[in-house]
């Protein structure tokens, strides 16, 4: 469903013209669970959007309706819940909740959603969201914020109202993700470069199906297991705030200091890292395989020291070997399910994504959805629906660098 569809269904829903935002979800090239410890990630935008259809109401009443869901969601803004209903309306609650806290006001609205990044992909359905829901509900409001103050209100509203204590990297490259390229995020000071993909190269998504959810323990176990290892390393090196301030070497020369669980989480971290750092050197020097050889290493860390993998992902990582025109693929995403991520050369995309699905069904059964993505913009007005005043800016990405 595009822009025009949903505000001509908002239309008969609502009777009043809406304005449209949309929010992309976000495939992440390189450096995972790194973002919770004040690191590095690559991640892209994709081509697949949540948009929000919005109009202003003379009432305090946000009304919730989904283009997929036939329920419709009525709250009090003065009273809206201070727990989630697991639903999918929590998202919208979360943010119209932390816009509230951070002082914006917030005045009645209708929103339709539709959302179409597939859910429990690891493609971050959320993010996209919860950031086309707070462009929608700051249209509204008198209130200009930059995206990057945008994202962080957003990945607040997963924390403490939906319960995953995810990082800022999702939310953050829906917001400023661009065209073309992949995005090299600080996740502790938020500088970025963009750093400018080759033409000939797709990002090809192989979904294993398997359904991950953040909101379950895992997730902010390792979160728990990475502090417990600042924790104690900084008994050692006084100054340490995060992973982030540990050296490969510091973390071997107290290796004896750690339990072995938390050693291997904190080792997994300091490397990839690393390998964050490595791989956009290699994107910059057109040094493909490079950047294949460390994705490959992401997944063997992923899987055997911070083990967040799954039997399906590393079977859909492994039948990739060999395919022609394939550079390299790891799991993308938090993990325990969900997709992985192939540098694929654009003529090979097509034969690589018919190849993945069958060698996958062969080995597992289960049919597959592939994606051959391209990185997408991220969030904003729609263009082409009635034109809203920007309520956020972006901000010039050449003045920063990593
Ligand atoms: C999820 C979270 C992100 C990040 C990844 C793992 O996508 O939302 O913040 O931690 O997992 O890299």
């Amino acid at each position: 469903m595009n822009a025009a569809d949903l505000a001509e269904r908002f239309q008969k829903e609502f009777h009043t013209q809406p304005k449209v935002f949309r929010a992309p979800g976000r495939v992440n090239l390189i450096g995972e669970h790194t973002d919770y410890n004040d690191g590095f990630v690559m991640p892209s935008a994709i081509g697949f959007f949540t948009r929000v259809a919005v109009s202003a109401r003379s009432d305090r009443k946000l009304v919730l309706r989904s283009a997929e869901y036939s329920e419709v969601f009525e709250f009090d803004l003065t009273n809206l819940p201070a727990v989630r209903l697991n639903a999918w309306c929590d998202y919208v609650i979360g943010v119209a909740t932390i816009l509230q806290q951070a002082g914006c006001a917030v005045t009645g609205a209708n929103l339709l959603l539709h959302g179409e990044v597939p859910i429990g992909a690891g493609l971050s359905s959320s993010a996209a969201i919860e950031v086309a829901t707070a462009l929608a509900l700051l249209c509204l409001t008198e209130v200009t914020m930059p995206l990057q103050t945008v994202a962080r209100l957003c990945q607040k509203a997963e924390n403490e109202f939906v319960g995953a204590r995810v990082g800022i990297m999702d939310q953050f490259v829906s917001c400023l993700g661009r065209a073309e390229h992949a995005l090299l995020l600080d996740c502790r000071s938020l500088d970025f470069d963009l750093v400018p993909l080759p033409e000939n190269l797709k990002l090809v998504i192989c979904n294993t199906m398997v359904k991950h959810q953040l909101s379950g323990g895992e997730y902010n176990r390792r979160r728990e297991e990475c502090e417990q290892g600042v924790q104690i390393l900084s008994g050692f090196y006084p100054g340490i705030k995060a992973l982030r301030d540990v050296s490969p070497s510091q973390l071997l020369a107290q290796a004896k200091a750690l339990p072995p669980i938390i050693y291997k989480r904190c080792l997994h971290v300091v490397e990839e890292n690393r390998r964050v750092l490595d791989a956009a050197q290699c994107f910059r020097s057109s040094d493909l395989q490079g950047v294949g050889r460390l994705m490959r290493e992401s997944h063997r860390s992923l899987r055997d020291l911070y083990e967040v993998s799954c039997r399906e992902l590393d079977i859909m990582v492994e039948v990739a070997e060999e395919l022609p025109g394939y550079y390299g693929g790891r799991m993308t995403g938090g993990g325990f399910g969900g997709s992985t991520v192939n540098l694929v050369e654009s003529p090979q995309a097509e034969s690589f994504a018919r190849e993945i699905t069958e060698r996958y069904r062969w080995q597992t059964g289960i049919s597959s959805e592939v994606y051959i993505c391209s990185p997408a913009n991220g969030a904003g007005a729609e263009p082409n629906t009635p034109a809203a005043a920007p309520s956020f800016q972006t901000i010039d990405s050449s003045s920063k660098s990593i």
